[in-house]
Formats: structure tokens, sequence, C-alpha cells
């Protein structure tokens, strides 16, 4: 049945950043309970995230550990990107402040690049793109000041600009993600408004809720494993699967966005 679905992708990635956890990482900044992250086993989930996007076509800049930052392979918080220009954030936890200064180097040559300044904060797990719509999520990472200097950049490139509170969330990516061909993948936090409305909304099951964190790559939705319902959900709508073991970033409140910046 899948072949008489048309997908569409408007936005090919031919790249990815990504950042190799260092031996620091347990240290982290994490809400979890989920236990301490086994920095080997991270270490191969890593590769097989790598291996994914390397399917999904895309290639890979791969960054050296930063022992001086333990969450700094969640590289997605340090820049928002476009496939014409980027925007370097101010991570809004002040652990994290400075991550954002070896992916300025490494994008430099690549992207026209903007910055956001303080007293602004932003993390781009708080940024969805979904085709000329931006949305920007208002967590206890990403404030007034951060959004209103995000938004104007994106509005003089001709995006639509829009903002959502998130209130139990780390990320508004932790709970909303955009598949393309106008499906999204919604935690219940954001089933009521009104601004998503017009998608094609799948809402995620309650014992689901990590797997709302799905990364649609080229042709290929990236699923965490272990999250079934979701998995099958993503399916039916015409979707080639590559399930990944995330268990080791879950530990540290990241998710499959988080581990790399794809244009
Ligand atoms: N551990 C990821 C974060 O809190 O930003």
């Amino acid at each position: 049945m899948n072949s008489i679905i048309h997908l569409t992708n408007k936005s090919m990635f031919t790249k990815a950043i990504v950042r190799r956890p260092a031996h620091t990482y347990a240290n982290g900044i994490t809400t979890s309970n989920l236990g301490k992250p086994d920095i080997n086993l991270a270490l191969k989930q890593h590769d097989a995230y790598c291996e994914a996007l390397i399917k999904c076509g895309l290639e890979l800049i791969i960054l050296d550990p930063d022992p001086n930052f333990p969450d700094s392979c969640f590289v997605e918080d340090t820049a928002v990107v476009t496939n014409d220009f980027g925007i370097i954030t101010r991570p809004g936890d002040s652990r994290r402040l400075g991550e954002e200064v070896e992916i300025k180097k490494v994008l430099e040559p690549l992207l026209k690049l903007y910055s956001i300044n303080a007293p602004g904060k932003l993390e781009g797990g708080d940024i969805m793109q979904a085709d000329n719509n931006f949305y920007i999520g208002l967590s206890n990472r990403t404030n007034l000041s951060g959004s209103k200097q995000l938004a104007d950049i994106l509005t003089n490139h001709n995006y639509e600009v829009y903002s959502i509170p998130v209130c139990n969330l780390l990320h508004f990516k932790t709970g909303v993600n955009y598949l393309g061909d106008n499906n999204l993948l919604l935690h219940r936090e954001f089933c009521s408004k009104d601004d998503f409305k017009s998608y094609n909304r799948t809402i995620i099951d309650n014992e689901e809720e990590y797997a709302a964190n799905s990364l649609r790559v080229n042709d290929y939705v990236i699923v965490p494993k272990g999250f079934p319902k979701t998995k099958m959900s993503i399916e039916k709508l015409g979707y080639k699967i590559i399930e990944l073991e995330l268990s080791e970033y879950q530990k540290m409140d990241g998710g499959l966005s988080c581990l790399s910046l794809r244009f």
C-alpha cells in the first residue's frame, strides 16, 4: 500500500555535523532518573547514529569530543541551520554556554551566519522548521529576547515565524516534530493548540513520548527503538524507517534530533 502514498521532500539535506560524546558525558545535565549512562555503549550508539545518517545520504562532519562540555554531543542546540544560512545560538543553561564557539568555526566557511546575543537565550532543540514555517518554543532554555532575535532574522528571509510556550518538556522538539508532507508528530501537551490544527497530526501514545522526537532525514524517518506504536503510525504514513537504540542518550535527556545539525 505504501507505494500509492506520494511523499515529497522539500528540504533535502546533504550534510550533518555530529560530535562524539566525551568521557565526561555522564556529568551532563539530566532530569530523567534513568541512571548513569555507559560511555562505551553511548559511543556504539553514536556510531550507529552516524551510519544511519550516511544511509540517509548525508556527508558527516564528525567533531572530536570536548570533555569540558559533557552535553556537547547534543550539537543541535548550538545552531539553527537552513540550506542557505545559519544562526549561532546562545545556550540557555549556563553549563552549556560556550559549546557554540566550535560550531561557529565549523559553519563559518559553509554558510552565511548570524548570532543570538545576550540577553537572548536560545537552543536549537526549541526550533522546528515545517516547510516555510518556523516554530520557536519558549522554554527554560529559550527566552523572549532570543526568540525575538531569531524571529527577526527568519522573517527577513521570508519565513513565517510562530512562538509557542513549552511548559513540561525540556525543548519544544522533545514534543513536536515535523516529518514533511504536512505530517506532524505531537506530544499530548500540544494536542489542543490551534497552531497545529492544519497539520495531519499523529498524537504520540503516553508510554511512547520519547518517540515524539523521531527524525525525518531525506527518504527515511529515524525512530528510537522500543516504541512500536509510533513506529507503526509512521510506517502507515508511508515512510521508510530506520530504528536506533538511544538508551544512553535518553538517560541524559537527549533525543535523535539533538545529536546532529542537518543542512
Ligand atoms: N542533557 C541535555 C541538556 O540538558 O541540554
